[in-house]
This record gives structure tokens, C-alpha cells and sequence, in this order.
């Protein structure tokens, strides 16, 4: 069978829709989602009801948490708590509903999954250096922990005793019997790491392979609606650039 993983949708319809085409060519049968479908771009609502549509399993995102809980908004920058504001004020009564109803941790099969860290996952911690990385293992049981947040894919694995581990490169890893692993999702609408696609994971159990993935999307379109909804402009224009 076939795993979808993703993360950090963050409102951009037009990408998610180019991720959801390759899930169907591939015969994708289980979805997760790592958290933030919302925040910063135009389009909430749909973007909600696809991850209903599809059943992705999914964990709450601090842009969630920030719709549940808008003090909490107050810790984002100026342009991100602008976005969230918008949301709070354009959301569905349905999507919020959804929203409420996440939450920070799930595990499914072989995956736990988190938004920002395993480690005080309501405090969504940025996971990005190896001490940061080495500090989550004690902090989940199953052979993979699935995150995201920092929209920067990313794979890390280690062995029990935690003597041996390291990064792994490349956009294709078979998962080893004897190695736990940690791996970022990166982000379908708002990639951070200089490619402007989106990213998200394909894994299949039957041959033990994660394969991770970019797809084009009409960029242009999501500015556009991102221009259009009176959002901050820099939210469409890094879109073009990948950061
Ligand atoms: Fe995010």
C-alpha cells in the first residue's frame, strides 16, 4: 500500500490540487498530514474539505492552534499573524469546527506524527539541528516520526543505541530494519528551501521506499488569489522563489 505524506498546505489550493493528481496516478491509498493546512495563502475552506475528502489523518499545526487559541497568534510575525487574522475572519464555521477537533499527536502504522517536535508539541519547536533532532528521540515509540513546520524536507536516522545516525540526501531512501528515523514532509504551499514546487512524501510498504517529491503548479494562480483577498503581497511573491 501507499502512504501520501504531506505537510503545510498553508492555504495554496492550486498546489495542493497538482500534489493530489500525483497521489492518484500512484495509487495512493492512506494520507497523513503533518499540520498548518492553513495560514498565509487564499483558500481554507477548500483546502480543508479536500483533506476531508481524501481522510488525510491529521495533526494540528501552530496555524491551527492560533485559530483555536488566538493568543497564540500573537507569537507570529507580523505577516503571518496578518494572514491569521484573515482566517479567523474568512474561515467557515465548518473548517474552524475541523480545526478544534485536531489533535498534536497521532500515530498510525509505523508513524508518529507531530507538527513542529515530539518534544512539547504544543510549543511547536523548530526541529533543524542534529541536537534538536537527537533531543525528539526520546520522544516517540515507532520506527518513523513524521514532522514538518519548518516547510525544509528533510530525512534524519539513528540507531537504537543512538550511536549511529546522520542525514540522508537524495529524493529516494529504502527504510532499514535495524534504524528509527525522523522526516520532515517540507511543504506543498510554501516551500522554504529555494525550490518554489511543491514537496510532499510517497511511501510504499510493500518495497520499504520513501520517495520525496516536487511537483509544478500554476504559481501565478495562487498569487493572484493571495493579491486579491487583501493578504500581505510578500505572501504571493515568495512564492516565486522558494523561501
Ligand atoms: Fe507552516
Amino acid at each position: 500500500m501507499k502512504y501520501g505524506i504531506f505537510s503545510d498546505v498553508h492555504s495554496n489550493y492550486d498546489a495542493f490540487l497538482e500534489v493530489l493528481k500525483i497521489y492518484e496516478k500512484e495509487k495512493v491509498k492512506k494520507f497523513i498530514c503533518a499540520g498548518d493546512i492553513i495560514g498565509y495563502g487564499a483558500e481554507p475552506d477548500r483546502c480543508i474539505e479536500k483533506v476531508k475528502e481524501i481522510k488525510a489523518l491529521c495533526v494540528m499545526g501552530n496555524h491551527e492552534y492560533a485559530i483555536k487559541n488566538f493568543k497564540t497568534a500573537e507569537l507570529f510575525n507580523d505577516t503571518a499573524y496578518l494572514a491569521i487574522k484573515w482566517h479567523a475572519d474568512n474561515m467557515s464555521y465548518l473548517s474552524k469546527n475541523f480545526i478544534n477537533n485536531l489533535d498534536f499527536n497521532i500515530t498510525e502504522d509505523i508513524f508518529s506524527v507531530f507538527h513542529g517536535s515530539a518534544f512539547e508539541p504544543e510549543k511547536f519547536h523548530y526541529v533543524l539541528s542534529t541536537e534538536n533532532y537527537l533531543e525528539n528521540l526520546n520522544y516517540f515509540n515507532t520506527k518513523v516520526l513524521i514532522i514538518g513546520h519548518t516547510h525544509m524536507p528533510d530525512v534524519f536516522y539513528f540507531n537504537e543505541n543512538k550511536k549511529n545516525y546522520g542525514r540522508i540526501t537524495g529524493d529516494k531512501f529504502f527504510l532499514e530494519k535495524d534504524l528509527k528515523y525522523i522526516i520532515n514532509a517540507g511543504s506543498v504551499g510554501q516551500p522554504r528551501d529555494n525550490d518554489k514546487r511543491a514537496c510532499f512524501l510517497i511511501y510504499d510498504d510493500e518495497t520499504n521506499i520513501f520517495y520525496i517529491k516536487r511537483v509544478e503548479y500554476d504559481i501565478e494562480n495562487s498569487m493572484k488569489k493571495i493579491l486579491n483577498a487583501g493578504l500581505p503581497e510578500v505572501l504571493a511573491y515568495r512564492l516565486l522563489s522558494g523561501i
